[in-house]
């Protein structure tokens, strides 16, 4: 029996690491066609080719999510190799903290123009393709974040985050009927994201704080259960956290 996840193609920004690398390999391993894009390519290929020598079939692109065209060029990659677009996963994203008054004004651009309009070119380049097929999925990811400022210094990326959340509802809101909308909020994940933090102080915080980080896949099994179920039923928010977490 089919598991609906088996012959998806699923396109995923930020699989050069973290949540999106174990995205990837976890849903190849489970039958789906994987497009990944993010600007290291070489990582990209590497993990396309692990893929394919275990069977799975994989297409790399390099993306960059600030960039509108790029994304157009990932889903016309995403349809020149498979032919269609069942899953978008809007992933790609920044987490660099440090308090308003530090005024890292650059950080702030770089989240916004990562984090938010990166989710936006996302959406953008995939629902008319979405809306052609009168099916397919977005997945979102937000953050325990985007459900709670996390301050002192943290205000920004939360607001992203937030934003994440909001743009994610009034999409599923907007396009209903045939198109899915998954917003997911992980707590604390092992990853690169900790390391993203110019300000020192609020990077040894951070750091102290990642050390009840759980695994990636903890995040791939969330997007899995989310894709897996029939096409009426949509897993609008998923959150998930460290046992050990409290925020
Ligand atoms: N880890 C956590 O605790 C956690 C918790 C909640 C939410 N999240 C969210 O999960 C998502 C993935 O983060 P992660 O934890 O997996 O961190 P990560 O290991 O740092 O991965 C971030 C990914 O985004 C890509 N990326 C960054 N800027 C990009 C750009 N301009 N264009 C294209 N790709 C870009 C990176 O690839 P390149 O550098 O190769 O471009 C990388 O593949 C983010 O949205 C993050 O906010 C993470």
């Amino acid at each position: 029996m089919s598991n609906n996840i088996q012959g998806k193609v699923v396109v995923i920004t930020g699989a050069s690491s973290g949540l999106g690398e174990a995205t990837a390999r976890h849903l190849a391993a489970l039958g789906a066609k994987v497009v990944l894009g993010a600007r290291r390519l070489e990582r990209l290929q590497t993990i396309a080719q692990d893929i394919m020598t275990a069977g799975g079939e994989a297409a790399a692109f390099a993306v960059d999510v600030t960039r509108q065209q790029d994304l157009e060029a990932l889903v016309q990659g995403a349809l020149d190799a498979f032919g269609r677009v069942d899953v978008m996963i809007n992933n790609a994203g920044l987490m660099a903290i440090s308090p308003i008054r530090e005024r890292r004004i650059d950080e702030w651009d770089r989240m916004i123009d990562i984090n938010v309009k990166g989710v936006l070119y996302g959406i953008a380049a995939a629902l008319p393709v979405f809306e052609q097929q009168n099916s397919g999925h977005f997945i979102n990811i937000s953050s325990v974040a985007g459900i709670k400022v996390f301050s002192p210094g943290g205000s920004v990326y939360s607001g992203t985050k937030y934003a994440v959340r909001a743009i994610s509802d009034g999409l599923r809101h907007e396009v209903g009927g045939s198109i899915r909308t998954t917003t997911i909020e992980p707590g604390a994940v092992d990853s690169e994201l900790k390391l993203g933090s110019g300000h020192q102080p609020s990077a040894e915080v951070v750091m102290e704080f990642y050390k009840q980080a759980i695994p990636a896949e903890s995040v791939a099994r969330a997007i899995a259960y989310a894709i897996e179920q029939p096409a009426d039923v949509d897993i609008n928010e998923i959150v998930l956290r460290p046992t050990a977490q409290d925020f």
